[in-house]
């Protein structure tokens, strides 16, 4: 019978720390760190998320500005938009919500981002300090997944962690993230044949592919901790990567689907956007 680690307690902690230094912040700068969003076209899920993100730097005390473009709006007319924002000392951070129009090339916009403004950390020189273990923005996901491992008190030293998932936003920088704890790292992915004879072994399970439920109990080793990045609709309910009646039977610690990973994303990207402003003061 597992420990279930709420990512809905857990953020709210996280916000009102943060509001908490938004405050301090308001009283030694006279100002507070304001975030940009940029949404281009009409996603109803990607508006959703974007207007979750404001609220939330609102609610702590952090100024937000949402900036709707049309999806007609050109990659030029993006890119020059963003050198604005990165020339306004009034911006703190910027964060232009994927997916684009196929029309603009994502990585020229993410690379057009001053680095320290650079809340989402997809910047290839916040992605680089990831690798390489040093200073950066770190991206929200993986920096919520290690609030939330951190939460357990577990130590993460010596033990072996298995990443279900690749991708540069969640698997790549979580396994980096792991391996600067020094666990014993593996990643697997869509191709790797064995996945399950790997679970079996990993103390630190973190599931991010995509796949309703793929992970199942006789997957998971007695004990260990399990993170559910998963985030999938079926039958119009979010389910996870994990299968959660059964996982949490031989879990210690595992997350719910929803209300584990998904509030720790916002709750970090608050931080971030603190950060920033900081570095950006430090400057
Ligand atoms: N689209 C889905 N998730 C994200 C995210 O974390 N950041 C941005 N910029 N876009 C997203």
């Amino acid at each position: 019978m597992s420990n279930i680690i709420s990512g809905k307690e857990l953020s709210k902690e996280i916000r009102a720390q943060v509001k908490e230094r938004v405050t301090e912040i308001k009283e030694k700068y006279n100002k507070v760190p304001h975030l940009v969003v940029i949404l281009v076209g009409e996603d109803p899920a990607s508006l959703s998320y974007v207007t979750a993100k404001e609220r939330a730097c609102l609610k702590a005390g952090m100024k937000s500005t949402l900036m709707r473009k049309d999806e007609t709006i050109t990659e030029d007319e993006l890119l020059a938009i963003i050198d604005n924002l990165n020339n306004d000392v009034d911006v703190h951070g910027i964060l232009v919500q994927l997916p684009l129009p196929k029309h603009i090339d994502e990585n020229k916009v993410i690379n057009a981002i001053q680095k320290e403004k650079d809340v989402d950390g997809f910047h290839p020189l916040n992605v680089a300090a990831v690798h390489l273990g040093e200073k950066g923005i770190l991206p929200a996901t993986p920096k919520g997944i290690m609030t939330m491992l951190k939460s357990t008190g577990v130590e993460l030293k010596g033990k072996s962690a298995l990443v279900i998932g690749r991708s540069n936003i969640v698997g790549k920088p979580v396994a980096m993230l792991l391996l600067k704890e020094h666990a014993t790292v593996t990643i697997a992915h869509s191709r790797t044949t064995n996945i399950k004879e790997l679970a079996l072994k990993a103390d630190i399970l973190v599931a991010a592919v995509g796949r309703a439920k793929m992970v199942t109990a006789d997957m998971i080793k007695e004990g260990a901790v399990v993170i559910d990045v998963g985030v999938n609709r079926v039958d119009d309910k979010l389910v996870g990567d994990v299968d959660f009646e059964g996982a949490k039977e031989k879990a210690a610690f595992i997350t719910p689907v929803p209300g584990g990973v998904g509030p720790m994303t916002i709750a970090s990207l608050l931080e971030n956007t603190v950060e920033c402003f900081l570095m950006l003061e430090s400057k």
